[in-house]
């Protein structure tokens, strides 16, 4: 028998006194209701789209070039013969673009890490002049291949000078042990200047290693990564922050260096783990009213944490958020552009490439929204592994709003020292083509593109080359 239930709801509802509604037409309201929003949500898009596409090509129509989607077909190379008796034992597997970028004896290692050709910008005249061929070994002016991986730049206004600091890795890549990553011992951070971002002149390392002093965190034998300096300018302090670690990864640290001058030396002042949480791929970020912050991967990289910096720069507040909880990105870039928060990160997978990801947010602080896969052009594995390399920083182009650069490194696990430098044109504008996280289905923001290209280069006319 069945039996009639009381607590269920009756399936009409009252809407006043004396008219009855029956369910379907409240659903069929509702999804008039939602309907008419999409359609509201929608006619605001193409409004934005048409504002923003007019913006961009009034704004700088030069940078417009650099927009275009450039495919890119890279050919996997036939199987290598082998003796039957070798594929009888062992059956081969499908090889994909992956595994020929990480097979160091790959045929076509030569496409990701060309060996003959070179950015040389003592040599490279006339046609070559300032263009940026992305996983090209770049030379200094010096003639020697730059040594500034995991880096960032800074701009400096006194000198009116750019500065670009990274992990100076000239050295023998090896395993400490047979399970560890492969490393290069610490040597220091490497700094070079430039006027027009493409001829680099060797300033030294500004942080040297320690070489006698086993406890100490710059000891050779540790781990030194992803250095990035800030002005202050309360201070008048150049000031660095870098990822301090042990050969196997367990201290997961930040290290504070400062210095009077931007080519330093820098002193080395202490490390710690940020709000007493371990701290693995990390950066700052200076925003426009002063104020910096440290943005480190956290929880054994399952999460990101963000929180201000002291006013001097030299240490965390006892403010942090945690943001991107549960996702496991690593390799964080933060820019702004009109009042919105950007970043891109990258997925954990060690030295081997993954997707980049964007983010957006309001405030610094969060709530970071999800923005999708940035990376545009070249071809979909690609796409998939950022270009072959990992994010490291993004450098606003002066003079073109919403245009940035895009930092990244081609790690070469097989000799770090030869990791090569994926530099590409970023820009924000247009609608993002994934839907973000709270906006019923619809974009909300600007899309964020990194746009392939196997060479490039600035437009004339950004303020680096006039040297105002
Ligand atoms: C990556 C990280 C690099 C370096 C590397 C070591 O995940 O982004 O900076 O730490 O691991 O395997």
């Amino acid at each position: 028998m069945r039996m009639r239930n009381k607590y269920r709801k009756p399936t009409t509802f009252r809407c006043n006194a004396g008219s009855r509604c029956s369910t379907s037409a409240v659903v069929w309201s509702l999804v008039g209701c939602f309907f008419m929003f999409q359609l509201y949500t929608l006619v605001r898009q193409k409004d934005r789209l048409g504002g923003e596409i007019q913006f961009r090509v009034s704004n700088h129509p030069q940078f417009h070039e650099l927009e275009q989607v450039e495919e890119e077909n890279i050919q996997i190379p036939p199987p290598r013969k082998r003796s039957p008796r070798a594929a009888k034992r062992k059956p081969r597997r499908p090889t994909t673009l992956i595994d020929e970028f990480l097979d160091e004896n790959s045929q076509i290692r030569h496409v990701f890490f060309p060996q003959k050709l070179a950015i040389d910008p003592m040599k490279d005249t006339a046609n070559d002049s300032y263009y940026f061929y992305p996983g090209r070994i770049w030379l200094d002016t010096d003639g020697n291949p730059i040594q500034a991986h995991g880096g960032g730049i800074l701009f400096d206004e006194k000198s009116r000078t750019y500065y670009w600091y990274g992990e100076y890795k000239d050295g023998p890549t090896y395993h400490a042990h047979k399970r560890g990553v492969a490393r290069v011992d610490i040597i220091g951070v490497g700094c070079y200047s430039s006027n027009d971002l493409w001829k680099w002149k060797n300033e030294g390392l500004v942080l040297a290693a320690e070489k006698a002093n086993e406890t100490h965190d710059l000891h050779k034998s540790n781990v030194l990564e992803r250095p990035k300096v800030i002005y202050n300018d309360h201070t008048g302090k150049y000031v660095m922050w870098m990822h301090i670690d042990d050969v196997n990864y367990t201290k997961a640290s930040v290290g504070v260096a400062i210095s009077d001058y931007p080519t330093g030396p820098f002193d080395y002042l202490y490390s710690k783990r940020p709000h007493e949480f371990d701290s693995r791929d990390m950066t700052i970020f200076k925003d426009d009213d002063g104020v910096a912050y440290l943005i480190y991967s956290s929880d054994d990289n399952s999460e990101l944490h963000i929180g201000p910096l002291t006013e001097d720069y030299l240490d965390v507040t006892n403010t942090v958020r945690r943001i991107l909880v549960g996702q496991h990105r690593e390799a964080p870039a933060l820019f702004k552009h009109e009042g919105t928060y950007y970043m891109i990160t990258s997925g954990c997978t060690g030295w081997a490439p993954n997707e980049a990801l964007g983010h957006a947010a309001e405030s610094v602080m969060g709530p970071w929204e999800f923005m999708g896969n940035p990376c545009a052009g070249g071809n979909k594995v690609s796409r998939l592994t950022t270009f072959f390399a990992q994010s490291t920083s993004v450098l606003p182009v002066p003079g073109f709003t919403g245009s940035f650069i895009f930092m990244a490194d081609r790690w070469n696990p097989a000799d770090l020292r030869d990791s090569r430098y994926v530099w590409l044109p970023l820009i924000v504008g247009g609608p993002a083509d994934r839907p973000l996280d709270y906006n019923f289905g619809f974009p909300l923001w600007s899309r964020v593109s990194i746009y392939w290209h196997r060479k490039w280069k600035l437009p004339q006319g950004w303020s680096g080359w006039k040297r105002i």
